[in-house]
């Protein structure tokens, strides 16, 4: 999509910017938000962090937006919400105000619907802290702790993906790394290895991105 099919009434503002815009959604600490947010303060990554969203009012991660003058807004979910969709809707509304190139899942807990998905149709992107097919949903690292304990793998590593659908940690891979695990590691050195390279991927997937892409908004 170029600015030419950007929505009427627009300001001028949008149209002629060209720094890509990021929606961050997040669910707790916001150790990769920061990393997002330390890359762009340095222009080390051509992109501006719009807005952070969580879904959990007490998410750390709202403190590091705020922190670095970006909206921090929370979508609560509704404990007894009958329909997910109608709260996918509804984060969709919020994300969609802020005119987002990419919206970035960086410890996002929830599983987006179409509800939401369909809005922004491969312009979704998800952080998984295993490979590409291995240990989707939640505890991907203790679970690969436990499988290399098992004698099941000797590596695991981190993937970003385009979130295509409701599958779990799924989607076309946009970048990957290995993370070796080591036999005298502790299950935290395993993870701090692994958030480590989370940040590094996740800030060099989105240079690229947008680097090749033109404004998708
Ligand atoms: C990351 O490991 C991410 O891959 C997973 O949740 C963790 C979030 O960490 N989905 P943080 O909130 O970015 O520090």
């Amino acid at each position: 999509m170029t600015n030419s099919s950007l929505p009427v009434g627009l300001p001028d503002s949008h149209a002629r910017e060209t720094v890509a815009r990021l929606v961050v959604l997040i669910s707790g600490n916001g150790s990769n938000l920061q990393a997002i947010l330390d890359a762009c303060s340095t222009a080390s990554l051509q992109a501006q962090v719009v807005a952070v969203i969580s879904n959990k009012p007490d998410a750390f991660g709202l403190e590091r937006a705020r922190k670095s003058n970006v909206p921090a807004l929370v979508v609560p979910a509704q404990p007894k919400a009958p329909d997910r969709r109608v709260y996918d809707s509804q984060l969709a509304d919020t994300v969609a105000t802020f005119l987002p190139d990419w919206i970035v899942l960086a410890g996002w807990m929830r599983i987006l619907t179409s509800s939401f998905l369909d809005r922004f149709p491969n312009r979704v992107l998800n952080l998984h802290p295993a490979l590409p097919g291995t240990f989707p949903g939640t505890h991907a690292i203790e679970r690969a702790w436990d499988a290399y304990h098992r004698g099941e793998i000797h590596q695991t590593g981190v993937m970003v993906h385009i979130v295509p659908d409701e599958g779990v940690d799924c989607g076309p891979v946009l970048g990957q790394e290995t993370v070796p695990i080591h036999a005298g590691d502790s299950p935290e050195q395993l993870e701090t290895r692994i958030h480590a390279t989370e940040h590094r991927l996740l800030v060099a997937v989105l240079r690229e991105l947008v680097q090749t892409t033109s404004p998708q908004r």
